[in-house]
């Protein structure tokens, strides 16, 4: 079963930036690229790293810990020490709230 979360406000959402969300109990990660907003975990795949932390550039959040790179679109690890991706959420925006599909 899926349900949409109500995780935060959209005006919220920073530019070209990250923050970290809870979402019914689950870490979240927010990304505002060119006007459009993503969603993952947030936390890292290789270790206990919160991608919040990290350091976005275009679609590629960096985790703080040992620079492992995901694409934020699609929670895809591109590149050494990750080997396994992340989940990505699909988001909506209705109601000046940023939404978020958990399943
Ligand atoms: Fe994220 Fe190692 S904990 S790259």
């Amino acid at each position: 079963m899926t349900q949409w979360i109500d995780v935060l406000a959209a005006d919220a959402v920073p530019e070209d930036d990250v923050v970290g969300v809870d979402a019914g109990g689950r870490e979240i990660a927010i990304y505002g690229v060119e006007g459009a907003v993503y969603a993952t975990d947030n936390i890292c795949s290789h270790g206990h790293a919160r991608l919040c932390d990290g350091f976005l550039e275009d679609f590629e959040i960096e985790c703080p810990l040992h620079q492992g790179r995901f694409d934020v679109r699609n929670g895809k690890a591109m590149c050494e020490p990750l080997t396994e991706d992340i989940r990505s959420y699909p988001v909506k925006i209705e109601n000046g709230r940023v939404w978020v599909e958990l399943a």
